[in-house]
């Protein structure tokens, strides 16, 4: 805690000490260590205590029997969570045996560390005339001085993976993170000032290394930061503002008081600012530099993906790979196939919102999927291509990838991996012996980055926005729209009381803006805009989305809107009213208490008879939109997001008639443009070049029943007993048919948090019914009147 001040204090009354006596300081002294003298691994009172208390020095178990001469706060957290925190260590590398090994400085004046008394794993290298003593600063800094006072040596300059309060990093000075949580020896991750005198986190891996801090992806004057001032200083005071001679500062969250403070680069390459108020109390981390922590580059090694899992992060293998040290993710995953060049023997697995980051074969402006796969496939060493399209301005890129390093999954990228696999490793039928499913919980992590501070975050955030991410709120705004129709005129106050029998309106934004409470209640975003609960005067409960990008021109926006407000089921959601003033454009809609089948699913609130209610219900609101409304309407985003339920557990679809409202483009505009609806849900025919009809409705419903029967969304991957991986159909289909060996296993098909409460017959018919609709082919797939016909059928016996 000591500041600048104690330390220049501490020196004088040293050096006093040391003119007047002129003899050296006895080890009876506990912050002192005298020439010729030595601590002693076998004595564990041999440790040096700063003036105050505040800080020890001396041998640190690392692990078996093996041990650091460390500097650590002397008192530990009255909480077990982090035992002593240890600030400095001298041979974090090779450490000594716990047996006679000592730390002696020599008459030479050099301090050697030495294990089981023979080999010095470690000195300071100084040499010194005059008498020398060691001391340990209530700073936490332990300094060698010479009798004239010279400092020879000082812990300060030689940081291991922690920065003290007034402890200077300067050019000549890296920090280094440690392996793991249990091996304090050097690890992968590197503070540092580079050459272009910015402060940077690197990742120096086993096989690559990389920037990571600031965003590689932004150039350095855009990241805040300048490079002209070489003096290249970073320092952070007592009260909690670090600053750095690049410009990049912070102030802690608990800035302004005097606080112990440490500032560590951790294993897993974030860099953290923890602090407490007094000894003894928790650490509380109060600042870290990089939130999206799936992000930091090498976390777990090639060919892996990276998954948000509730409190933390979790590491995994891609389909097709195996991980390669058994005991350390550092090693990544290595593939169990060779790829031929031969371009007819590979394919491709999509794994949705994966992002690789980094060693691009180059990059490919508005390529359609297929010119993609195309040219992944003229490439020998192309291991897959990233895929993204902005769904908002029609834009795709097309990155190849040579390497597959810092990948990881996040809800909210909009973009798909497209894993190169050869053909014969794609599953088909063989033995499924496990499933992995990528990404689940992810949702509450993904809001944390919502509230990055800083411009790139913003950026990020809106690209993802934008994207095709699925969103559960989407849906609501369709409705409104439909119910709108009638309001061709546009003139405000006509709209204001037409359909006013249903309750059908047209709001002011000012009325909107006070329903929801100025935009402040967020119940979901999607790829439309936003949406927030409100407050109508009348006092009725809405959902108000407000859109990003509606179609500008009024009297088209109204013309949707009569369109889509006309459709009137029981089984779509209702709309009731909408907003054009200006470039405003919001639809109000019902608003469903119970949320989304998504949201019922993952918290287990559906149990078996309301499945099937949900189903049967889903189904007649499509068959209805496909083939009794006014004008055929295409849903092309069903999933179990957009599908809502009422107090009974009725389903209401939402989102419909979305795409026209957003002018995306005519569904056979180009091929680009005809991407639609949500990773993981969608139709083959998204991607080939075949015509889009309500067949991809029925697909993507088809998807939405197995997910009910099975609990796993199609996020899930299945594994065999090898490794080689396929998608939560080939597990279904596995499962139904069975193989020559084994007999089919319906049960275990079954949602593991029914508990086997369903009824088989039903069960068989849902599945059979589904396994149609998901049918490559989309001929062989039923339509949705047929659908309905067989589940009403079954359901009546
Ligand atoms: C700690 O990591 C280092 C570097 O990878 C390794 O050499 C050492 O064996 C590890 N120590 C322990 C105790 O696992
Ligand atoms: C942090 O310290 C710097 C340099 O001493 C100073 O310019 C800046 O105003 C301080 N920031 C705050 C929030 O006090
Ligand atoms: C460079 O940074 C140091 C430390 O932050 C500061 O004292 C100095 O004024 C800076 N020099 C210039 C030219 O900005
Ligand atoms: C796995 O990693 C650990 C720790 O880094 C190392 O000690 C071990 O030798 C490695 N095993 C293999 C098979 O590479
Ligand atoms: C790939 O398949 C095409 C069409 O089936 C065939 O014409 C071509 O010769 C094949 N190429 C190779 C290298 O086998
Ligand atoms: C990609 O397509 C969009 C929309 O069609 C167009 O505006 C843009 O200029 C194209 N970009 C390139 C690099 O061709
Ligand atoms: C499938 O798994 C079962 C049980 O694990 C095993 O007995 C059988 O040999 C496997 N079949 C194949 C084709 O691998």
């Amino acid at each position: 805690m000591d500041s600048a001040m104690a330390f220049i204090s501490n020196l004088l009354v040293l050096h006093i000490l040391c003119l007047s006596t002129s003899y050296p300081f006895s080890s009876s002294m506990p912050d002192t260590l005298g020439e010729g003298l030595s601590l002693s691994i076998d004595k564990p009172s041999d440790v040096l205590t700063s003036r105050e208390g505040v800080f020890t020095a001396g041998f640190f178990p690392v692990g078996d029997n093996a041990y650091c001469f460390a500097i650590w706060f002397s008192e530990p957290s009255y909480y077990n969570d982090d035992n002593r925190a240890v600030v400095w260590m001298a041979n974090r590398d090779s450490p000594v045996n716990g047996r006679r090994s000592k730390l002696t400085l020599l008459k030479t004046g050099n301090l050697i560390l030495t294990d089981a008394g023979k080999a010095t794993v470690w000195s300071t290298g100084t040499a010194s005339l005059s008498l020398t003593r060691l001391q340990l600063y209530n700073s936490g800094n332990l300094v060698l001085f010479s009798s004239e006072g010279v400092v020879l040596w000082q812990s300060f300059d030689w940081p291991a993976d922690t920065l003290l309060t007034e402890q200077p990093l300067t050019r000549s000075v890296e920090l280094v993170s440690s392996r793991s949580p249990t091996n304090l020896s050097s690890g992968f991750y590197k503070l540092f000032f580079d050459n272009n005198n910015v402060l940077t986190l690197l990742y120096d891996g086993i096989e690559i290394s990389s920037v990571y801090w600031p965003y590689p992806w932004l150039i350095s004057t855009d990241a805040g930061r300048s490079t002209y001032n070489n003096s290249r200083i970073a320092i952070l005071d007592s009260f909690g503002n670090f600053t750095s001679s690049d410009d990049f500062t912070f102030v802690s969250a608990d800035y302004g008081v005097r606080m112990q403070r440490r500032l560590k680069i951790e294993y897993d390459g974030n860099l953290r600012l923890y602090s407490r108020k007094n000894a003894g109390e928790r650490w509380v981390f109060s600042w870290e530099a990089y939130p999206r922590t799936c992000n930091i580059h090498g976390i777990c090694g090639a060919n892996s993906i990276c998954n948000y899992v509730p409190g933390g992060r979790e590491c995994s293998c891609i389909p097709g790979y195996k991980l390669r040290n058994q005991t350390d993710w550092s090693y990544g995953c290595e593939p169990q196939f060779k790829l031929s060049c031969n371009k007819n023997e590979s394919k491709f697995l999509p794994l949705d919102s994966v992002e690789y980051y980094g060693y691009d074969y180059g990059f490919f402006p508005n390529y359609t999927i297929s010119e993609c796969e195309d040219l992944c496939l003229q490439l020998c060493n192309c291991m897959g291509f990233q895929f993204t399209f902005y769904e908002d301005n029609g834009y795709s890129n097309c990155y190849p990838k040579t390497m597959l390093l810092n990948g990881y999954r996040a809800a909210s990228f909009p973009g798909t991996l497209y894993l190169r696999l050869p053909k014969t490793f794609l599953l088909s039928d063989s033995n499924i012996s496990s499933l992995n499913c990528l990404g689940q919980g992810i949702k509450q992590l993904d809001r944390m980055y919502t509230k990055g501070h800083t411009n790139e975050f913003v950026q990020f955030m809106l690209w993802f926005a934008c994207g095709l991410g699925g969103f559960e709120v989407l849906c609501f705004l369709l409705v409104w729209y439909l119910l709108l129709t009638s309001h061709q005129n546009s003139d405000a106050d006509v709209g204001r009381y037409f359909l006013a029998a249903t309750g059908f309106r047209r709001y002011s934004f000012a009325e909107l803006h006070k329903a929801t409470k100025g935009f402040s209640e967020e119940i979901g975003k999607g790829a439309g805009g936003i949406v927030y609960r409100g407050v109508l005067p009348d006092a009725r409960v809405a959902a108000i989305k407000r859109l990003n990008e509606a179609n500008p021109v009024e009297a088209e926006f109204l013309a949707e809107v009569n369109t889509i407000g006309r459709l009137n089921h029981m089984h779509l959601i209702e709309m009731w009213g909408y907003c054009a003033e200006g470039k405003q454009r919001l639809l109000v809609y019902e608003y469903l208490e119970n949320g989304s089948l998504k949201q019922n699913l993952d918290s287990n609130t559906v149990g078996w008879d309301k499945r099937i209610e949900i189903a049967v219900g889903t189904a007649k609101g499509l068959a209805y939109l496909h083939e009794e409304c006014l004008e055929w309407i295409l849903h092309c985003d069903v999933k179990p997001q957009n599908i809502l339920l009422d107090s009974n557990y009725q389903p209401k679809i939402a989102d419909f008639g979305m795409s026209k409202l957003l002018k995306r483009g005519e569904l056979n505009n180009s091929s680009l443009s005809r991407i639609r609806g949500t990773r993981g849900y969608m139709a083959p025919e998204w991607i080939s070049n075949l015509p889009i009809t309500s067949k991809v409705d029925v697909y993507s419903y088809g998807l939405v029943v197995l997910e009910m029967l099975t609990g796993k969304s199609p996020t899930c991957y299945a594994f065999d007993v090898n490794g080689l991986g396929g998608t939560i159909l080939s597990w279904v289909r596995h499962k139904v048919n069975g193989t020559s060996e084994v007999a089919p296993l319906l049960q275990e098909i079954m949602d593991p948090s029914m508990k086997g409460e369903f009824d088989m017959k039903k069960m068989k018919i849902l599945l059979e019914v589904a396994l149609k609709c998901v049918e490559e082919d989309k001929d062989k797939r039923p339509t949705m009147s047929h659908v309905l016909e067989t589940l009403l059928h079954h359901d009546k016996q």
